[in-house]
């Protein structure tokens, strides 16, 4: 039986309508990490810092531990499992590889969710909206010169 507290949502992850109770305080980011199975979109601080967590609700890069699941209703939400579903790496993807934007990797989901927003609606951006962009968006490894160079080249391949 439903608990009481738990509250039916619909919401369109990846392309796909999702409709599931959910408990009203549950985080988006464990809707879509444990009862979704999309853990591509990684926890690295749960409290708003880091953005490894990052996703797109309705096109805008969002921190997905910051907004509860029951706050989705409605939207469309995009994780970084979205950004190929056909297994084809986007161009932002394959700019990252070519530049060897990664190290450990643990970063990089956010990091490509929040540079596919901003080229969504600025296809060509300078070193400096890419730096603004990116604010949110921590990078333990410190590899912030090559993801920088990796959107932006990303930009200009357009
Ligand atoms: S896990 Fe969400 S900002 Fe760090
Ligand atoms: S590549 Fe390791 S945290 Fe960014």
């Amino acid at each position: 039986m439903t608990p009481a507290t738990d509250l039916t949502i619909s919401v369109e992850v990846n392309g796909e309508l999702v409709e599931m109770a959910v408990p009203a305080r549950r985080l988006l980011v464990h809707l879509l990490r444990d009862d979704l199975g999309l853990t591509g979109t990684h926890i690295g601080c749960d409290t708003g810092n880091c953005g490894a967590c990052t996703v797109h609700h309705d096109g805008t890069a969002i921190k997905s531990c910051m907004m509860l699941a029951v706050q989705a209703d409605g939207a469309t939400i995009t994780t970084v499992e979205g950004l190929a579903p056909d297994g084809e790496l986007t161009p932002l993807q394959r700019s990252f590889s070519e530049h060897h934007a990664l190290q450990c990797g643990y970063c990089t989901p956010g990091m490509l969710m929040s540079a596919s927003a901003l080229l969504a609606h600025t296809p060509h951006p300078t070193e400096d909206e890419v730096r603004v962009a990116l604010q949110g968006n921590i990078c333990r490894c410190t590899g912030y010169v090559n993801i920088i160079e990796a959107v932006v080249a990303a930009g200009e391949a357009k």
